[in-house]
């Protein structure tokens, strides 16, 4: 067997037994390439004489020629079942049902629903957000609020504190939204309208009280505000955010340090039936405390008290929700309980708006 013969039969059976696209590729390179076995064979043509190159010219080229047909013959098959190969192993089920998305599937928090119903009325009303840190000093909490030092609302307080610090002063959680108001002012300077929703915390745990909870504070400040405006404020949110047409509210005289006068209100609803029905009805129910700014707390962040005057509340946002929504015990709001969160929350698309419908 000569040798052309002898190197086809290896190149073609090498063609044969390639079972991937990059395997005959190697073949190719190895037989077609610069340095291939045919390659090599087309070089030594030159040295020949021409008889000898008269025979063996096309046998040398003939073989090429079949090699390079044999090549591209088994690539393409091996290209196409390549193909095949990725269709089967890729195969949809268009008959299978869509897969819930966490649009469908997810729940905004009551207190998150609640946050954004309360800032959507105030917004606008022509409030801003303010925020401010959970951690405090004591000076934010208390003394800027005008709590004199050793006064029992301190005590009231039930303050989580942290261990001193290098320089011995105590940090501890904020147990009100309050301490933002002076944050605000020391920051701002009048005319200030925000409202303030935050955690706030108390060593305290009930069917209606958790170590930490949630309050929205309000604030205006200006050369005119007053309780009238005070009082028009409240019973504005108290419709909307009750989503009710009318309801009466009753001030009575209270005590907070940084108010003065300071007021508790209470709006009319009715107890009789098994829920609370807020705008009807002839019983009355606490919710929230406020007041005229005192005038202390304007000294301590330098406004003038003669010049101006304002007005602030602090609401409990967890009370709020519970009376709107009728959970029962508030402890269940952290418990991370995946069912109360599908009974109790919301579709993460029904954005609460006043033009909308808070929770329709
Ligand atoms: N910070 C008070 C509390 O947590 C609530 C409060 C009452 C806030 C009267 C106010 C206010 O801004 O004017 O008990």
């Amino acid at each position: 067997m000569s040798d052309l013969t002898q190197l086809e039969e290896k190149i073609l059976s090498d063609i044969a037994g390639a079972d991937s696209e990059q395997a005959i590729e190697t073949v190719r390179v190895a037989a077609l390439g610069k340095k291939g076995a045919i390659s090599e064979r087309l070089k030594t043509l030159g040295a020949m004489t021409p008889e000898e190159r008269q025979v063996m010219g096309p046998a040398i080229n003939g073989l090429k020629s079949r090699v390079s047909e044999a090549i591209g013959a088994r690539k393409q098959a091996l290209h196409e079942s390549a193909i095949d190969e990725r269709l089967a192993r890729e195969t949809v089920d268009v008959t299978l049902p869509v897969r819930p998305s966490p649009l469908e599937t997810g729940r905004i928090h009551p207190i998150s629903q609640v946050v954004d119903e309360i800032t959507a009325i105030f917004s606008d009303m022509g409030f801003s957000i303010a925020e401010g840190p959970d951690i405090e000093t004591d000076y934010y909490n208390f003394t800027a609020l005008n709590f004199p030092e050793g006064h029992p609302a301190r005590e009231m307080h039930d303050t989580f504190f942290f261990s001193p610090d290098d320089t011995g002063e105590r940090k501890l959680l904020r147990t009100h939204t309050s301490p933002v108001q002076i944050h605000t002012m020391e920051k701002q300077s009048p005319p200030i309208r925000i409202v303030i929703p935050g955690k706030t915390y108390r060593c305290d745990s009930d069917p209606t009280h958790t170590p930490m909870f949630h309050q929205l504070e309000g604030l205006v400040v200006d050369e005119s505000a007053n309780i009238a405006n005070l009082k028009w404020v409240l019973q504005e949110f108290c419709k909307a955010y009750f989503e009710v047409p009318s309801l009466n509210m009753r001030f009575r005289p209270s005590y907070f340090p940084f108010t003065e006068p300071s007021l508790e209100l209470d709006i009319q609803c009715d107890r009789s039936g098994s829920e609370v029905r807020f705008g009807e009805g002839d019983d009355w129910m606490e919710i929230l405390g406020c007041g005229m700014v005192h005038r202390n707390i304007l000294r301590n962040v330098g406004l003038d008290p003669d010049v101006y005057q304002g007005f602030a509340w602090g609401i409990g946002i967890d009370r709020l929700a519970m009376l709107k929504y009728g959970m029962p015990d508030l402890r269940a709001f952290f418990d991370a309980d995946i069912r109360w969160l599908r009974h109790y929350g919301f579709r993460p698309l029904d954005m609460p708006t006043l033009f909308a419908g808070l929770s329709a």
